[in-house]
């Protein structure tokens, strides 16, 4: 269909040409102020109604704690309560908006680590109690899951990946706050055993990958490896169902660098010369297992109607999405069965406030759990994500068909 520029709708832009986002005062669309704390980012962003960035602000604490060798939620609580005041100031300017101008506050309150849920928790209820804004408050990996509609129409309902640091799962995302979780990690989230591994293989020592985060420096050392020379088992090849499980890959790698250290000759602590073949070999069984799950996800929407017919969607999301190899891995997948692969951009796949303000409008605009300012909300560390069918879908116990993952670097 054509779109033609009636009269109507260029005065419907006119307010935005006439009064661009810098000149801050006159905004046609209600305006979300979008808070992140759940876990090592502090994240500010001022969304329009359409999706319009007008400003944001982010500080990683991820030096801090690669320094440390993982993350003390004490350190956390400490950076997120140092920062979390010039974040959203510098977000609010950026965007030239005044707090008074704000429609809603969305804060992330579940999942994550509690001491860091809570400082932006605290922080956000003391702002619109000041400001006497409504408060909305945020899943975290709802956040995940919507943020690509911020950036392409995609409609509900979709099938979604989310895999961080925290989280591994699969769900079908049918509205705004309308999930059903297919799958979730039964130990730890891939970006986790990224992570250790990582911290194992000590490749902060690495001069390529000292700034990175484990899952980086594995991705960027795997291009120059060779996945075959290390066979790891992919997990859960005898359980029929969409759940996770990473903690057992760990250990086989684990016991892998072992090995390779007592040939070697050289103690835990020094950087082993088959880093490149480890970091190929751990990437490829991890985006095995990632694939395999979601063809069953797929396999089991399919036999119950739970995606269109008409383009028919996989959303990849979250930290470890930003991973080009596991990427392709999906997309093998997904070309098989006839669904669209989406991934936000690396930028969006992380933690970030835009993505929580854009879950922020998205609720606004439904009008869906939108609190006044004096009500007390309270954080969840552990909170699940929708209506939980995963019991359904191991009943149904659907076999795969076998697929070459011959995946290019
Ligand atoms: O979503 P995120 O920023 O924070 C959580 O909610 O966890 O994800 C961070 C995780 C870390 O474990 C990091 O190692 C992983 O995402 N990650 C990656 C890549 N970039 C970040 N994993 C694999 N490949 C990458 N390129
Ligand atoms: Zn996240």
């Amino acid at each position: 269909m054509t779109m033609f520029l009636t009269k109507a709708n260029i005065l419907h832009r006119l307010p935005q040409v006439c009064f661009p986002a810098s000149f801050g005062k006159a905004h046609s669309s209600r305006l979300v102020l979008g808070i992140e704390t759940s876990c090592d980012e502090t994240g500010a962003a001022v969304l329009d109604e359409t999706g319009q960035i007008l400003g944001e602000s982010l500080h990683s604490q991820k030096e801090v704690h690669l320094r440390t060798g993982g993350i003390i939620p004490t350190v956390a609580q400490q950076l997120h309560r140092e920062n979390i005041e010039r974040v959203v100031h510098e977000a609010l300017q950026r965007s030239n908006v005044d707090a008074d101008q704000l429609s809603a506050v969305a804060t992330t309150v579940k999942p994550g680590l509690a001491l860091s849920l809570g400082i932006g928790l605290e922080f956000s209820q003391r702002f619109v109690r000041k400001h006497n804004k409504p408060f909305i408050p945020i899943h975290h990996m709802e956040a995940h899951a919507l943020t690509v509609r911020m950036l392409q129409p995609v409609a509900f309902p979709f099938l979604v990946l989310l895999v961080s640091g925290g989280h591994s799962l699969l769900a079908v995302a049918r509205g705004v706050d309308d999930f059903l979780l297919l799958g979730h990690t039964l130990d730890e989230a891939p970006g986790d055993t990224l992570d250790k591994v990582a911290r194992r293989l000590s490749l902060i020592k690495h001069p390529q990958c000292s700034t990175l985060s484990g899952g980086q420096a594995i991705e960027l050392l795997a291009k120059d490896g060779d996945r075959t020379r290390f066979r790891f088992r992919t997990p859960m090849g005898q359980t029929h169902n969409c759940c996770f499980s990473f903690a057992g890959l760990r250990n086989q790698v684990t016991m892998a660098i072992m090995k390779k250290e007592a040939e070697e000759g050289i103690r835990q602590g020094s950087l082993l010369s088959c880093v490149n073949d480890i970091a190929a070999a751990t990437q490829h069984t991890i985006a095995s297992h990632l694939a395999k799950r979601t063809h069953r996800a797929i396999l089991f929407c399919k036999a119950n109607s739970l995606l269109p017919e008409r383009n028919p969607t996989l959303v990849l999301s979250g930290g470890v999405a930003s991973n080009q190899y596991i990427r392709k891995a999906l997309s093998i997948v997904t070309e098989m069965t006839g669904l669209h692969l989406l991934c936000p951009p690396a930028k969006f796949c992380t933690d970030n406030g835009v993505m929580i303000a854009w879950n922020g409008v998205e609720r606004l605009r439904e009008g869906k759990g939108i609190l006044p300012p004096d009500v007390d909300v309270f954080y969840e560390p552990k909170a699940p994500l929708g209506a939980d069918i995963t019991a359904e879908v191991e009943a149904a116990a659907i076999r795969l068909p076998s697929v070459r993952m011959k995946i290019l670097n």
